[in-house]
C-alpha cells in the first residue's frame, strides 16, 4: 500500500512539474490560436505540402491545401511504383489526380521522384543483364514523365544518393547497372524533357549529420563541375525530438554555399522518443519549427526555392502508416493537427517569418 501510496504522490508530483514545464513551455510557445490566414500567407517564398490524390475525395482536405500552400508534391503518386507497369507502359492515373488538382487551382507543381534507390520495378529488373536496353529503358521513363507533366516548377531527379549518415553512396539498381553514369544521365534526360524546370538532388539527414551534408555538397559540386544541369539542393528535414535547434542555421548555410536553389523539401518532425508528456514533446516541437522556418528564411531570397512539409495534417502524415504506427502511434509530426487545425508548431513558423 505505502509503495502505491509513493507511487501515487510520485505520479501527483511529477504530473505537477510537468503541467509546471508545460506552463513554462507554453509560455514560450506562441498560441495558435491567434494565427490569421494561411502558413502560405506568412511567406515570401512559396510553402509547398506533399499531398495524397486519395484524400482530394475528402470534402475538407482540397480547401485545407488551398488555404496554406501554394506549391504540393504528389506523395507517391509520380513515382515509379505509381506509374511505371510490370511490362513497360505507364498508368499516369494517379499522378494525373495531383497534376490536375495542382493546374486547375494555380498552385506550383513539383514532381518527386524520378529516380529512387529503393524503387526497383519488376519492369528494370528484367533488363538489369542488358545494359544498352536498361539504359534507353531509363531514358524513356524519364523524357516520359518529364514531358507529360512539363510546366511543374521542378523534380527531384535522384532521391537518396547516400545511405542514413552519408558513409556510403545509395544508387540501388540503378548503380547496379548503369554504375555512377546512373545520376547525370537522370539529368540530362530531364533537362532534354523539359528545359525550364529546376533539376534537384534531394536527400535526408543533412541536417542531423554533418558528415553526410559535406559528402552530399562534395557530389554536387562535382555534378556542377562535370557540367550536369543540377539546378537545386533538396533537404528533407526530417527531424527528431533531440535535434539541435541551434544546428539548422547553420545547416541551411551550408546546404546554400554553392549559391543553388534549396528546397526544403519533406520537412516533418517526429514526437517519437521524445517521452510520453506530450504537452511537452509538442513545445519542443514548435521551438524546431520556428528554428527550422527561420534557418530556412535567413537564406538569400534567390535561394529559397519552397518550404514544403511531408504531408497536410498529422494524421496524414507517413509517420501514420501502418508500419511506423506499429512502432509509435499517434505521432503527431506535422503543422496541422488531425482535425486540420493550426497547432503550435503552426504559431511558431509564422512567428519565425515574422
Ligand atoms: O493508397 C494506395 C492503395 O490504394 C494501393 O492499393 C496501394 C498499393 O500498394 O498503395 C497505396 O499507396 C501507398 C502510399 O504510400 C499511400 O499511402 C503506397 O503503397 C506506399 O508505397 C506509399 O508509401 C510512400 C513511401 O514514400 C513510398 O513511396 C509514403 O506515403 C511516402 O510518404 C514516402 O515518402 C518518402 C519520400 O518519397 C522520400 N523521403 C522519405 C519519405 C518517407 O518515407
Amino acid at each position: 500500500m505505502t509503495q502505491e501510496l509513493g507511487a501515487t504522490r510520485r505520479m501527483v508530483l511529477a504530473g505537477g512539474l510537468a503541467l509546471a514545464a508545460c506552463s513554462r513551455e507554453a509560455e514560450a510557445v506562441p498560441s495558435a490560436a491567434a494565427v490569421q490566414g494561411g502558413l502560405k500567407d506568412h511567406a515570401p517564398f512559396p510553402v509547398g505540402a506533399a499531398i495524397r490524390s486519395d484524400l482530394l475525395a475528402e470534402p475538407a482536405y482540397p480547401a485545407l491545401v488551398r488555404t496554406h500552400f501554394d506549391q504540393i508534391t504528389a506523395d507517391w503518386e509520380m513515382k515509379m511504383e505509381a506509374v511505371l507497369e510490370e511490362d513497360g507502359a505507364f498508368d499516369f492515373s494517379r499522378a494525373d489526380l495531383v497534376a490536375d488538382f495542382a493546374r486547375s487551382h494555380g498552385l506550383r507543381l513539383f514532381g518527386h521522384t524520378l529516380i529512387w534507390n529503393e524503387q526497383r520495378p519488376a519492369f528494370f529488373e528484367a533488363l538489369k543483364d542488358n545494359r544498352s536496353a536498361f539504359a534507353r529503358a531509363y531514358g524513356r521513363y524519364i523524357a516520359e514523365v518529364v514531358s507529360r507533366y512539363r510546366g511543374a516548377r521542378g523534380w527531384d531527379v535522384v532521391n537518396e544518393p547516400f545511405n542514413w549518415n552519408g558513409s556510403e553512396r545509395r544508387g540501388g539498381i540503378w548503380a547496379e547497372t548503369l554504375g555512377e553514369a546512373y545520376i547525370p544521365l537522370a539529368f540530362e534526360r530531364a533537362r532534354a524533357a523539359d528545359p525550364e524546370a529546376v533539376l534537384f538532388l534531394n536527400d535526408y539527414n543533412l541536417e542531423q549529420f554533418p558528415a553526410k551534408r559535406r559528402a552530399f555538397l562534395n557530389l554536387a559540386e562535382g555534378l556542377l563541375k562535370a557540367g550536369v544541369p543540377l539546378g537545386g539542393l533538396g533537404t528533407q528535414t526530417h527531424l527528431n525530438h533531440d535535434t539541435d535547434p541551434g544546428s539548422l542555421g547553420p545547416a541551411m548555410r551550408e546546404l546554400g554555399s554553392l549559391g543553388l536553389p534549396v528546397h526544403l523539401s519533406e520537412l516533418d518532425f517526429t514526437l517519437k522518443g521524445a517521452g510520453r508528456d506530450r504537452m511537452a514533446a509538442l513545445a519542443l516541437q514548435a521551438r524546431l519549427a520556428g528554428a527550422t522556418a527561420e534557418a530556412f528564411a535567413s537564406l538569400p531570397e534567390a535561394q529559397r526555392f519552397a518550404f514544403t512539409t511531408w504531408g497536410v495534417r498529422d494524421k496524414d502524415s507517413w509517420l501514420r502508416q501502418p508500419e511506423q504506427e506499429a512502432e509509435f502511434p499517434n505521432d503527431q509530426p506535422l503543422l496541422l493537427d488531425d482535425a486540420g487545425r493550426p497547432k503550435s508548431a503552426f504559431a511558431a513558423v509564422v512567428e519565425a517569418w515574422g
